[in-house]
C-alpha cells in the first residue's frame, strides 16, 4: 500500500510560500475579498512571511511559526478583528483559488478542504456580519 503523504510532502517549502503568496495577491486583488483585504496593512509582504511558515508546520512540515512565535494559537492574533462567516468564507475563496493558481492536484484540494473550512471557522469570533457592514448608518465597527 502506498504511504499516505502529507500536505506538506505533495507541496515542499516552496509550493507553500508560493500558495501562500498567491493567497494574498489574490486577496489584494479580488473584489469580493475587499472586505477582509481592508482588515490587513497595506504592505502584505510580512504576512506573506508569517502565514508561509505557519502553514508549513500545519501541513506537516518544520514548525517555522511555533519556532518563531511560540505559538499556533491563532484565536489571540485574530481578537481584535471582527471576524464572521462572511470574512472566513472570504478567506477561504481566496484559498480556493490559490490552490486553484499554484496548480495543486485534486488529491491535495481534497485533503485540504475539511480541515481548511475547521480552522478558519476556528479564528471566526462573531456570528454573523459587524454592526457597521448590517446597517451604513453606523460609524463604528464592532
Ligand atoms: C477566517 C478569516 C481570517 C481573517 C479575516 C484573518 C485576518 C487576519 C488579520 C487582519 C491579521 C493581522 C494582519 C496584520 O497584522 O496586518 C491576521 C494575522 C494572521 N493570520 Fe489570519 N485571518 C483569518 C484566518 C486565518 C487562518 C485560518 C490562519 C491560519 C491557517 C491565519 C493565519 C494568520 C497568521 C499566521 C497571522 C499572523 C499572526 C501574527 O501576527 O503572528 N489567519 N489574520
Amino acid at each position: 500500500m502506498q504511504e499516505a503523504q502529507t500536505p506538506y510532502q505533495l507541496l515542499g517549502e516552496q509550493g507553500i510560500r508560493e500558495l501562500t503568496s498567491a493567497f494574498y495577491d489574490i486577496m489584494d486583488s479580488l473584489p469580493e475579498a475587499a472586505g477582509v483585504r481592508a482588515m490587513h496593512a497595506s504592505d502584505l509582504a510580512p504576512m506573506k512571511e508569517k502565514l508561509a511558515e505557519y502553514l508549513i508546520g500545519w501541513m506537516g512540515g518544520p514548525p517555522l511559526y511555533a519556532d518563531k512565535y511560540g505559538t499556533v494559537c491563532m484565536t489571540t492574533p485574530h481578537e481584535h478583528y471582527h471576524i464572521g462567516p462572511e470574512e472566513r468564507d472570504q478567506w477561504l475563496l481566496c484559498m480556493d483559488k490559490a490552490l486553484e493558481r499554484i496548480g495543486a492536484s485534486e488529491d491535495l484540494i481534497k485533503m485540504l478542504s475539511v480541515p481548511m473550512f475547521r480552522i478558519a471557522d476556528a479564528v471566526r469570533n462573531r456570528e454573523g456580519p459587524s454592526a457597521a457592514a448590517a446597517n451604513p448608518n453606523i460609524i463604528a465597527a464592532g
